[in-house]
């Protein structure tokens, strides 16, 4: 055997340590995929986490409703302050019975979102245009002179969404499509696609977790959840919001959408709200 040059020797020391590497990398994700698997997941029970309000001086709170509840009860730590992965994937299944690949990639792209994968404080989710985006249903705009948007909802924004209900008691997804439409019809430029997406998920989610069988949500427990941030007495997280009903609400939420887009302009009024790629 010829002697080995010492370029071929570094290169070779290289890639066993990259080897190395990666198999730590694994085995550490397989051993915390079994911890997340096995997570025992306590009783959602609102005499055990009552809402406590948030202190306006020191908590953190974000643009989400579910999250802020979520620490509002004590669900995630009460300050929403420097939370963990794990935190999050266990608050979203025990507060709002999130299956577990559900959680695991609200949460995993959230933070991929914000290009922030240590612990997340629950107003680093009001970064502009991360995962906050324009038009939303709850909160005005950031600000063009600011980074970060308003964490506090607007209760004009949100009598202007609960309007919609045609029964005056639920909203339906309908209801909540054509608020979505109204919404959108302010701007003169359609969100773009990622963020048009993530306005359909929220309330694909909405519909799943409050909405029981018949997808109807009370409007009562829609300002109280949403205005309030606080869980709506008599609410239980009774059945299990997978990945695949969210992506199967937001579509439906998006043709509800289309045609009623559509309805519109024929009726010769302006809509700009239907973005997205086709
Ligand atoms: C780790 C999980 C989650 C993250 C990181 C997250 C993040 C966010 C952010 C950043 C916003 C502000 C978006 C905007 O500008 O409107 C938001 C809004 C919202 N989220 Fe979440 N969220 C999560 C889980 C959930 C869940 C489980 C629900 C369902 C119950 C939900 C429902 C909503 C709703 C209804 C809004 C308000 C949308 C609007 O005002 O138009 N979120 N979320
Ligand atoms: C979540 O939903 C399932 C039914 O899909 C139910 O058996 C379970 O008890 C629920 N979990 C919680 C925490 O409510």
């Amino acid at each position: 055997m010829p002697p080995m040059k010492p370029y071929t020797v570094v290169r070779l020391l290289l890639k066993c340590a990259l080897a190395m590497a990666t198999l730590a990398i694994t085995i550490r994700l397989l051993h915390e995929f079994d911890d997340l698997l096995n997570e025992p997941i306590e009783e959602f029970s609102l005499e055990k986490y009552p809402y406590v309000p948030p202190d306006p001086n020191w908590d953190s709170r974000s643009p989400c409703p579910a999250l802020n509840a979520l620490a509002n009860h004590g669900f995630l730590p009460h300050d929403g302050r420097g939370a963990t992965q794990r935190e999050y994937i266990r608050a979203l299944r025990q507060g709002y019975n999130l299956s577990l690949p559900l959680a695991t990639f609200l949460t995993v792209s959230g933070h991929v979102l914000l290009s922030q994968y240590s612990l997340l404080s629950l107003a680093d989710l009001s970064r502009h245009n991360c995962i906050e985006h324009d038009a939303s249903l709850g909160h005005w705009d950031t600000l063009v002179t600011q980074e970060y948007a308003p964490d506090k909802p607007s209760t004009w924004l949100l009598d202007r969404v609960l309007a919609h209900s045609s029964d005056g008691e639920t909203m339906t997804l309908r209801d909540l499509a054509e608020a979505r439409l109204e919404r959108e019809a302010d701007y003169a430029h359609p969100l773009d696609a990622v963020h048009e997406e993530i306005a359909r998920g929220e309330m694909s989610m909405v519909l799943g977790i409050f909405g029981g069988k018949d997808g109807c949500v009370p409007v009562d427990w829609l300002r109280e959840w949403w205005e309030h941030e606080r869980f709506p007495q008599g609410f239980k997280p009774n059945r299990q919001q997978t990945l695949f009903d969210t992506v199967r609400g937001s579509w439906n939420i998006k043709q509800a959408m289309k045609s009623m887009g559509k309805k519109l302009e024929h009726e010769g009024r302006e809509v700009d709200g239907n973005g997205g790629s086709d």
